[in-house]
């Protein structure tokens, strides 16, 4: 796949800012032009790796992930899947070219991803995708409607550590026998049990990247039973996605120098990002406090 789409301006994109001041909706539109130099596809996640040799191509570990998150979801087609929190449809946009049968509906809160995502949609042909403006706590969709809905690094901007906004959500949206993916990073234990400097390097992660908090892993899966999932399936899968969190840093000290050379001013934002991008590899290596998770369950 290759965009090869106009990307808005700093100044178009502002149009599309809230004027209530979402720290989210900031982040991403004024820092989601950046995520170009992470992923020639605006995959906004990372990645899965399989095979020994897949470190050295992070756009193959990132596009295993999409193809690991709807492979979780057992689709078919006619199905209608949905993407909570979708930033630049990269997943959908996968899915879609993959399975022209199926229908993939992203949401995200941030409206200049709205109108980005709409472009590249559009520009790779594809009519079994859209991208529609939605908050995922109270999504404009029937209950019982869909086949399958996922989060990929997305819910974790929800609030509370229990994520119970867009996993109740999901449950209400999801038809009988439909499955729900969430794939994040998550704590293994309380904030306050973190040891100081991770404790440090999860605050700068949380700040800079406009999370109230990681979920935790506990609470979550607790909360998915108490809301009435079944076979809930919990993988940890830190080591699958070491190999591409490990190009973290570099991509961001490459992506400063030649900003820097280029003579280009960094905005408040870009330089949150790469803050975030530089520790978020120093704190995955915390083992014992923070895990990445792919969490799949069923309503029955
Ligand atoms: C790190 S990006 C991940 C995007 C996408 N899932 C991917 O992997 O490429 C997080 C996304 O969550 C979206 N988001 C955050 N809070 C949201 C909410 N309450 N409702 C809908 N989308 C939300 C952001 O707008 C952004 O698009």
């Amino acid at each position: 796949m290759k965009t090869g789409t106009k990307i808005y301006t700093k100044r178009e994109r502002t149009e599309f800012k809230t004027s209530t001041g979402n720290a989210i909706v900031d982040y991403y539109t004024d820092a989601g032009p950046d995520y170009e130099a992470w992923s020639k596809n605006f995959n906004m996640h990372f990645g899965f790796a399989l095979k020994r040799w897949d470190c050295l191509s992070r756009e193959k570990m990132l596009e295993r992930m999409n193809q690991v998150v709807l492979d979780s979801l057992t689709m078919k087609d006619g199905d209608t899947i949905v993407d909570m929190g979708c930033g630049l449809g990269a997943t959908i946009r996968y899915g879609a070219y993959k399975y022209p049968n199926i229908k993939f509906k992203g949401y995200t809160i941030t409206p200049w991803q709205v109108k980005q995502s709409g472009l590249l949609i559009q520009n790779m042909g594809l009519k079994n995708a859209e991208v529609l403006y939605g908050d995922y706590n109270q999504l404009a969709i029937e209950k019982n409607s869909v086949h399958g809905v996922f989060g990929l690094e997305s819910i974790c901007h929800a609030d509370g550590t229990d994520k119970e906004g867009p996993l109740k959500e999901a449950y209400r949206i999801l038809k009988v026998g439909g499955t729900f993916t969430m794939v994040d990073g998550f704590l293994k234990k309380p904030e306050h049990e973190l040891a100081p400097s991770t404790k440090k390097m999860y605050k700068t992660v949380c700040e800079n990247w406009a999370l109230p908090s990681f979920g935790n892993i506990n609470e979550v899966v607790y909360k998915m039973k108490q809301l009435g999932f079944k076979s809930i399936d919990v993988k940890e899968i830190s080591w699958k996605v070491a190999p591409s969190a490990v190009h973290a840093p570099f991509v961001t000290l490459f992506f400063l120098v030649k900003s820097v050379l280029n003579g280009k001013k960094l905005k408040k934002e870009s330089i949150k990002n790469l803050k975030a991008c530089f520790t978020i590899f120093f704190l995955g290596m915390c083992r014992r406090s923070i895990g990445y998770y792919k969490i799949t369950a069923k309503k029955v």
